[in-house]
């Protein structure tokens, strides 16, 4: 595991896009697991930089993003399909047909997670995962619990994180109670993971998520099994 600490959330992302850039040329055609949350924004505007000064081709890139909120569709601004269209896919030249995120209005929901599993799966799986972390230990959507899931499932959001994430919509009402999200057999198996944490808010959890104990009660404990995580905070 590799920690790396910067002063600014310009330099966080700054690194973070620099590894992002550099997993696109080892593999072309690489799969990237990608993420919302406020914490990516600013890696994603460096990706576009690179991209609009031609150092970077997203041509032969696949994503699959981690979550989205049940009940909206992609053309609610405050799907993650709609920010992912407008934070990064509307501005890099990837081909929409290869940009997935699970369906949080299908009406079989469980099918969805099955097949989304099965794309992943398909795809021959993630080479770079892209993660933010809540306040909670969270990733993607697996909120604290007494088991890791390891499929794409419906989860229940906890109190704080809608809490948390009610800075995006006018009000915390407004906030969907559920979510669509990849498991965790998906992240582990990721061949790489990057995760971006901005600010001293997120130090507490990082502590307790990589230098505690493994715990489904704080999801992101389980990256310290896996092989090739790069953690990169920030002060501010
Ligand atoms: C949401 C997303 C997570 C993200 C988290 C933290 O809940 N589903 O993937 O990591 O927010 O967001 P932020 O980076 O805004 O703190």
């Amino acid at each position: 595991m590799k920690f790396l600490k910067f002063e600014t959330y310009d330099e966080l992302s700054t690194a973070a896009a620099n590894i992002i850039a550099s997993q696109i040329i080892l593999k072309e055609n690489c799969v990237l697991g990608l993420a919302t949350g406020s914490s990516p924004v600013g890696t994603y505007k460096k990706l576009i930089e690179k991209c609009d000064k031609g150092e970077l081709d997203f041509g032969a890139v696949t994503s699959v993003n981690l979550d989205e909120y049940i009940g909206l569709d992609g053309s609610n601004d405050q799907s993650y399909r709609y920010f992912m269209n407008t934070n990064l896919f509307n501005h890099v030249n990837i081909d929409k047909e290869k940009t997935f995120v699970p369906g949080g209005c299908a009406e079989d929901l469980a099918a969805e997670g099955a097949a989304y599993d099965k794309l992943i799966e398909d795809l021959g799986g993630i080479d770079l995962q892209l993660l933010g972390i809540g306040l909670d230990g969270h990733i993607g959507f697996n909120e604290p619990d007494s088991v890791f899931t390891k499929e794409t499932h419906v989860v229940d959001l906890h109190e704080s994180t809608i809490k948390a994430n009610a800075r995006f919509f006018a009000n915390e009402d407004e906030v969907p109670k559920k979510a669509i999200t990849m498991g965790m057999g998906a992240i582990m198996k990721a061949k790489r993971v990057l995760l971006v944490a901005n600010g001293k808010a997120k130090w507490d959890i990082l502590e307790k998520a990589f230098f505690g104990p493994i715990t489904p009660e704080v999801p992101a404990s389980i990256l310290q099994l896996h092989p090739d995580v790069t953690v990169i905070y920030s002060e501010n």
